[in-house]
């Protein structure tokens, strides 16, 4: 299927279809990127909340079973400074629910557990060489970047501001994910973060599109063809959906997840810093009502989500988080495979000009 209006990313990343699945920490394992590869689409491994030697063993899983590029992706934040107040403060905010529920306030504090792109994940990149590496949260030290590129890798990173859009084209992005307010999970905002200001993605894509000569992929509230067409027109060269595919059967999401992503309504879901201490879309619960949705108390990411590890353990839908974006209610049942294939051909129809 060639007839695409821009094949700009097709030629960059040296995929068939201009679908990216959207690497999703937690819900994505190597059987979703081999299926999205498969059909054609840029499967994408997130790397954040795995140990090197996890994502080692799935990385040779994908290389095993697919020949097509793939893309591999981390979170680049800087790891906070330790902050006892902070912590104990927002643990004290959590007590009652620590009562209610029976969990055992004075054990010690879990670590909650998403690692920053550094040495030890760089060499995995110089081992496995994907040949598209995503970032979120900005991109690495210079240096880390350079060893990167170094390998041949096309370097993608989510802008959420078309200042966050310029920057990241300035200091090397190969293309530009458009990440826009509807997106499920954390928000790839770097250069501010100031909420109130962030864009949504029919805004967002052509502003930017408009401000860099990368290409641009367009991500948040994409679920269907009618997104995909509409992403092209707005001068995309490709999309990255993330929630549509949390309802393949590939995806790994909890019991609760699975099922608050099927019963929960249109307008349920918003911005929450209360699981990680960074803002990211999810479906409303009632720790996000209760606390939040955003919580000046919530420490430093990644750490807030520690003290709320035994409450999950207890009550998991009312303290997890159920990450999904504004358009969730558009998911379909449909294998990874077929999504993919079908958000390409009808999205493709629905172009003008397509018989
Ligand atoms: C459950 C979930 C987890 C996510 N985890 C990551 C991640 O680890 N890295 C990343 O760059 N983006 C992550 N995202 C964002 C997606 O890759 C994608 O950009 C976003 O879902 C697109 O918007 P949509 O959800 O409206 O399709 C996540 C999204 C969801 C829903």
């Amino acid at each position: 299927m060639n007839q695409w209006p821009d094949t700009r990313i097709l030629d960059l990343l040296g995929i068939e279809l201009p679908i990216i699945q959207g690497p999703m920490a937690g819900a994505t394992n190597s059987s979703m990127v081999i299926a999205t590869c498969n059909a054609g689409g840029l499967g994408s491994m997130p790397a954040a909340m795995l140990s090197t030697d996890q994502l080692r063993e799935e990385l040779k899983t994908i290389r095993q079973h697919t020949r097509r590029p793939i893309n591999v992706n981390f979170f680049c934040h800087q790891p906070p400074a330790p902050d006892e107040q902070r912590a104990q403060d927002w643990k004290n905010l959590l007590q009652p629910y620590y009562q209610e529920l029976g969990a055992d306030f004075d054990a010690p504090t879990p670590v909650s557990n998403r690692a920053p792109f550094d040495n030890a994940a760089c060499e995995v990149v110089e081992a496995f060489r994907p040949e598209v590496v995503s970032f979120h949260f900005g991109l690495p030290e210079k240096s880390l970047l350079d060893r990167v590129k170094a390998t041949g890798a096309k370097v993608l990173s989510s802008a959420t501001t078309v200042a966050e859009a310029v920057w990241l084209e300035q200091h090397g992005c190969d293309a530009i994910i458009a990440m826009g307010y509807e997106a499920g999970g954390h928000r790839g905002m770097f250069l501010s973060d100031d909420l109130s200001s962030q864009v949504g993605t029919f805004a967002l894509v052509p502003q930017v599109v408009d401000a860099v000569k990368v290409p641009v992929i367009a991500a948040g509230g994409i679920a269907d063809a009618r997104g995909v067409a509409a992403a092209f027109m707005l001068g995309a060269s490709a999309v990255q959906v993330g929630t549509a595919y949390l309802f393949t059967p590939e995806a790994k999401v909890s019991p609760s997840h699975h099922k608050a992503l099927r019963t929960a309504r249109e307008s349920e879901t918003a911005v929450t810093n209360v699981f990680t201490g960074r803002p990211a879309r999810g479906i409303l619960n009632r720790v996000m009502r209760e606390l939040g949705p955003m919580s000046a108390k919530a420490p430093a990411f990644p750490l807030a989500g520690g003290a709320l590890m035994p409450l999950r353990a207890k009550g998991e839908a009312d303290f997890s988080n159920l990450w999904a974006g504004q358009a969730f209610t558009l998911g379909v049942e449909l294998t990874t495979e077929a999504l993919t294939r079908k958000l390409a051909e009808e999205g493709l129809a629905r172009l003008p000009g397509r018989p």
